[in-house]
């Protein structure tokens, strides 16, 4: 039997600069520990961890470090891709760290994931830019044969919750069409949701990640949150993928 690769996926954890402090009422620092602690407990058998964005939710240098310093015990590779709320301190912080990987493009036996930068500075909106949209398009034409999933921050679907539909990839009619001709893109991950979807589209299934620090209540007009803490889980096997929202 061929091998089954195991990608955990963590996702808007939003800590601050100061352990202690907290957002919403929840706290940032304690429920990514005890996320972590759970994938460390039950998951034994990883092949990688991608961190979906808003590791930070202040953009402080500390609050790089907290997360680095929180996910060094699982003592696997993370994978990453900033959110709206990370600063450009992202960028040299985990560069510089040897247990966080560079790679945005990860090999899962017949699987390639494609990670993609969606970050506007300052901006809660993402947009692809020509950059990321050159990369996506010379993996697909590099991996015509194989198995895509593709993860960014921001959800490219309307999720019918206008508060955070508001602020989504702004420019995904592009990608999205692009996608479209590529039949093997079988999967988009996304986090900045905070909860977990799933949403067949006519070639692919886009799911949102569950967040680390809270969930937003579905299809909200204003601010309600859930005081549920998790991670979600995907195996990629020869060509198909399973996925299953983790709640601790
Ligand atoms: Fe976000």
């Amino acid at each position: 039997m061929s091998k089954i690769y195991k990608v955990i996926q963590i996702s808007d954890s939003h800590l601050l600069k100061d352990k202690n402090d907290l957002l919403l009422g929840y706290n940032p620092y304690e429920n990514l520990k005890k996320v972590i602690s759970h994938v460390q407990e039950h998951n034994n058998n990883m092949d990688s961890i991608i961190m979906t964005g808003d590791i930070s939710g202040d953009g402080s240098i500390e609050s790089y470090h907290h997360f680095l310093a929180l996910i060094k015990p699982l003592q696997s590779k993370v994978c990453w891709i900033p959110g709206n709320h990370d600063s450009s301190h992202i960028y040299k912080i985990l560069t510089e760290s040897f247990f966080i990987s560079s790679h945005k493009n990860i090999i899962l036996g017949s699987w390639n994931l494609l990670l993609l930068d969606t970050r506007v500075a300052k901006e809660k909106y993402g947009i692809i830019s020509k950059e990321q949209f050159d990369f996506v398009t010379e993996a697909l034409n590099l991996n015509h044969d194989r198995n895509i999933a593709i993860a960014l921050h921001h959800h490219p679907i309307k999720i019918d919750s206008p508060l955070i539909d508001h602020c989504m990839l702004q420019n995904s009619d592009a990608l999205l069409a692009f996608i479209k001709k590529h039949k093997n893109v079988k999967l988009m991950i996304c986090g900045h949701v905070h909860n977990f979807y799933s949403l067949q589209q006519e070639c692919f299934v886009l799911q949102s990640g569950v967040a680390s620090c809270f969930q937003f209540k579905p299809h909200m007009t204003e601010i309600e949150t859930e005081d549920k803490q998790g991670y979600t889980e995907y195996l990629f096997h020869d060509n198909q993928f399973f996925s299953k929202e983790i709640y601790i």
